[in-house]
């Protein structure tokens, strides 16, 4: 394989002279320049990635942590992030963190190390400190971290609400609530929402909201015990859109039946939620256009460029299907 070195050789000109040519840094006369080009052509020279990342200190590349690709809503975020980021010319390092603090640090070391020019993260547990003590651009999505980090997020609240207050329209008169972790901040907004809404009725009880940890298994769990604690729950609003099939397969397996019985909500849009018999109801995410907000915004803070706004909450809307 042709070598930085042969280049020069060929060109009779030093290894720094074909760098400052391949990196457009430094002064490099014009004759020098053509003789070096000329030599690149000739020998059909491909500069190594790597080599010039070390020495640009960047890399076209960027990172994307999230919590876990094999949950539905993530593979459509890093779809669009990455459609972004290669219109931009930047290729994207995907990482699972699985929430756990010890590997979203590992992965920001690796990433460092491989010089990636940005990363964008999808956390609950790293801090503000720990994010600037990076120094290079980072943009939060999906999840926030503190009003001083670039981000994008929705409307969890207000999704909550509009999810809660479609369900009592339907006449539903017992509603309860699967939410997701509590220790993540947009599980406790849609609880809020959930909470604001139906947490002064007489009938209201706390033991109405269960946990389903944002995953089927545990959602389906956790809907069959809240259902043979309170067999007059008639509505569910649950956090996302995998505990909500969660709960549509409990219901199931309970002998009861959707929406007749129990009416369900989820909160996301993901395209499974279509897949469904029946199809979800939903508080629907703008999940693609999440993931290219973030990319961009990162590429543009990156690139040095003027950024007029840099915290997004977007709105969401309900989308009306079989489950209610
Ligand atoms: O399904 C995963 C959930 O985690 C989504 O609701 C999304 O908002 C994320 O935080």
């Amino acid at each position: 394989m042709v070598s930085i070195k042969d280049v020069a050789s060929h060109a009779g000109v030093s290894v720094a002279t074909v760098s400052r040519v391949l990196n457009a840094k430094g002064y490099v006369s014009e004759d020098t320049r053509k003789k070096v080009e000329q030599a690149i052509d000739e020998l059909n020279y491909k500069p190594n990635e790597v080599a010039r990342s070390l020495f640009k200190k960047q890399s076209k590349t960027i990172g994307l942590i999230v919590p876990d690709i094999t949950n539905p809503y993530f593979p459509e975020l890093a779809r669009a992030v990455e459609d972004t980021a290669a219109k931009l010319g930047y290729t994207v390092i995907l990482c699972n963190s699985d929430g756990k603090i010890q590997k979203e640090q590992h992965y920001m070391d690796v990433l460092m190390q491989k010089y990636v020019d940005g990363i964008i993260l999808s956390s609950d547990t790293l801090s503000d400190e720990q994010i600037k003590a990076l120094h290079i651009p980072v943009v939060s999505i999906d999840r926030e971290i503190s009003k001083d980090i670039p981000t994008i997020v929705v409307e969890n609240k207000k999704g909550a609400k509009l999810a809660t207050q479609f369900l009592q329209q339907k006449g539903r008169k017992r509603i309860a609530h699967i939410r997701g972790p509590v220790h993540i901040v947009n599980a406790n907004e849609r609880c809020e929402g959930y909470q604001e809404v139906v947490g002064n009725e007489q009938w209201f009880n706390e033991s109405y909201i269960v946990n389903g940890h944002f995953e089927m298994d545990a959602a389906i769990e956790a809907t069959i015990e809240l259902l043979q604690r309170h067999p007059e729950i008639d509505g569910i609003f649950a956090a996302n859109d995998t505990m909500a099939i969660g709960a549509i397969k409990a219901v199931h397996k309970l002998g009861k039946r959707t929406p007749e019985d129990i009416a369900i909500i989820g909160f996301d849009g993901i395209s499974l939620s279509k897949a469904t018999i029946p199809e979800l109801t939903t508080i629907e995410q703008p999940i693609y256009t999440m993931g290219e907000k973030a990319a961009a915004m990162l590429i543009e803070f990156i690139e040095e460029k003027p950024i007029a706004e840099t915290f997004y909450r977007l709105d969401v809307q309900l989308v009306e299907r079989e489950s209610s």
